[in-house]
C-alpha cells in the first residue's frame, strides 16, 4: 500500500484529422468537453434509488468508440459516483452529452446487501465482434477509505442487444492485495478464440484470459515494476512520486493469428515487447525459462513516462501518451525506438494535461485508398486545476 496523488480534472475529448507522423497539433478539435458530468436520468424516482449521488465525485477516465456510441467509464473514487460505466450517442449534437448507464441503471444500483454487476471499472475495450469487455476493479471508494467490495472480474456485454455474455473472476493466485486491473487489451483475430491482457499495475503482472477456454493464467516479468529511477513524475508543476507497475499496452498484428504486444508500466520510461505466442500458451508464459522472449525496446527519455497507449490496427502505428509532457505521441515499429523516431502528435500544457485514455478509429468518410495516411482519432484527457490545491487528493492503492 502506498499514497498516490491523484491527478483532479475536467474531462475532455478530441477529435482530429491530421497528416500521420506530422506535428499537427493545430489539427486537433474539441468535440465533447465536460465541466462536470450530467447524467439522463430518466426520472426524478430513479434519482432516489442514487441517495448517496454527488455530482462532483462522478470524474470520468475511460473511453471506447463504437459505431454508434462512445462509453466513458467513471470510477468509483468517492462515495457520490453514479455508474461506473456509461455511454452516450455520438449523433448527440451537445458539447457536453448527458450519460447513460451501461447496460442499465440497476446494474449500477446498490441495494441492502449486495454489490452492483459492475462495481469501478477504470478502461474498457470494445472487440471486433460487437463485444464489451469490461475490466471491473472491484474497488471503490479509492480516495476516501479504499474498499475492495468484490474481487477483480472481466464483464462481457453483447453490444447488439447489451445483455451480459460473461462474467469471469479473476482468480485468488493470480492476484495480490495491492492488485490494482486497470488496463486491458483485446487480441480479436478471432470471435471463438479471443484472448484479453489484463493489466496489473499493482501486482505487477499480466492475466492472459482466453476466451476459448474460459481460463486465465498469471504472467510475470522484470519488465512489469516500475523502474525506481522513473518514479517521480513533474506533472505542470505539481510534483509527485507513484510507483506503479504494468499499464500501458499495444498489440501490432503479425499477419499468423498472433501478435506483438507492446508495453510498460507508468512508472518507467522504457518501452518493452513480447509476443503473444508466448503469452497465450499458458505453460510456457508462466515457466521461469521465458526471460529472453521479453525486449527491452528503448527509451522515451528524461520525463518520458507514459500512461496509456494503443496501437492503430490499420496505420500498425503505436500511439502513446506522455504523462508528465502533457503530450500523445506516436511510433512505427518497422523502426528502432529511438528519441529520434518517436513524433509528438499533440502537446499542450492546458488542455492536454495528463492525458488518461486514447483511441484511434479510422474514419468512415475516407476512402480505402487514404486510410494509411489519413487518422479520426479521440483523446480522452485529464486536465489539472492547478490552482485548486484541494484537487490534489491522496489516492491509497
Ligand atoms: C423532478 O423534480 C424537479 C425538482 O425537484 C421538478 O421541478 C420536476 O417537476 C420533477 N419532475 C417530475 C417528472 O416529477
Ligand atoms: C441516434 O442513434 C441511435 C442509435 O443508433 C438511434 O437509436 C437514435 O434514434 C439516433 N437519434 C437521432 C436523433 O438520430
Ligand atoms: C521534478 O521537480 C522537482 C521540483 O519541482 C525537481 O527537484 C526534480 O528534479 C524534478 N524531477 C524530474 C524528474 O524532472
Ligand atoms: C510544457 O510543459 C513541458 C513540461 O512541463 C515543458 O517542457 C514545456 O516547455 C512546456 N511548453 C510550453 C509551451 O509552455
Amino acid at each position: 500500500m502506498q499514497a498516490k496523488s491523484i491527478i483532479p480534472f475536467f474531462y475532455v475529448l478530441l477529435q482530429c484529422h491530421f497528416w500521420m507522423m506530422v506535428i499537427a497539433s493545430d489539427k486537433l478539435d474539441v468535440v465533447y468537453h465536460w465541466k462536470q458530468l450530467e447524467y439522463e436520468w430518466p426520472s426524478n424516482d430513479t434519482e432516489l434509488l442514487f441517495p448517496g449521488y454527488k455530482q462532483e465525485d462522478n470524474l470520468p477516465l475511460g473511453l471506447e468508440i463504437t459505431s454508434t456510441r462512445i462509453f466513458v467509464t467513471v470510477p468509483r473514487w468517492r462515495r457520490g459516483v453514479v455508474a461506473s460505466l456509461n455511454y452516450f450517442y455520438r449523433n448527440d449534437t451537445r458539447r457536453s452529452p448527458n450519460l447513460i448507464p451501461y447496460p442499465s441503471w440497476e446494474a449500477h444500483q446498490y441495494e441492502a446487501g449486495s454489490v452492483p454487476e459492475i462495481i469501478s471499472t477504470f478502461r474498457i475495450r470494445a472487440d471486433r465482434c460487437e463485444r464489451l469487455w469490461v475490466l471491473d476493479t472491484g474497488f471503490t471508494d479509492i480516495l476516501d477509505s479504499p474498499e475492495q467490495q468484490a474481487p477483480p472480474a472481466l464483464l462481457i456485454y453483447d453490444l447488439r442487444d447489451d445483455r451480459l455474455l460473461r462474467k469471469f473472476v479473476i482468480p485468488e493466485d493470480q492476484r495480490t492485495p495491492d492488485s490494482l486491473f486497470a488496463n486491458i487489451a483485446v487480441e480479436d483475430y478471432s470471435c471463438e478464440d479471443t484472448f484479453a491482457y489484463l493489466a496489473d499495475l499493482g501486482g505487477p503482472g499480466l492475466v492472459v484470459y482466453s476466451w476459448k477456454s474460459e481460463k486465465s493464467w498469471l504472467v510475470k516479468h522484470h519488465f512489469f515494476q516500475p523502474d525506481p529511477q522513473a518514479e517521480e513524475f513533474n506533472v505542470s508543476g505539481i510534483s509527485f512520486q507513484w510507483t506503479d507497475g504494468l499499464f500501458g499496452m499495444g498489440l501490432a498484428s503479425t499477419n499468423d493469428g498472433y501478435s506483438i504486444m507492446y508495453f510498460h508500466p507508468l512508472s518507467s520510461t522504457m518501452e518493452y515487447s513480447v509476443s503473444t505466442k508466448l503469452l497465450r500458451d499458458p505453460e510456457r508464459a508462466t515457466s521461469l525459462d521465458n526471460f529472453h522472449e521479453f525486449h527491452a525496446l528503448g527509451s522515451r527519455g528524461r520525463n518520458g513516462q507514459s500512461s496509456v497507449s494503443f496501437l492503430d490496427p490499420n496505420t500498425g502505428v503505436l500511439f502513446y501518451a506522455l504523462a508528465s509532457l502533457n503530450a500523445i505521441a506516436c511510433w512505427k515499429p518497422r523502426n528502432m525506438f529511438k528519441i529520434e523516431q518517436q513524433d509528438f502528435i499533440y502537446v499542450d500544457n492546458v488542455t492536454m494535461v495528463f492525458p488518461n485514455d486514447l483511441k484511434v478509429k479510422i474514419s468512415l468518410d475516407f476512402k480505402i485508398n487514404e486510410i494509411s495516411s489519413f487518422l479520426d482519432c479521440e483523446f480522452s484527457c485529464i486536465h489539472e486545476k492547478l490552482e485548486n490545491a484541494r484537487n490534489v487528493y491522496n489516492m491509497q492503492i
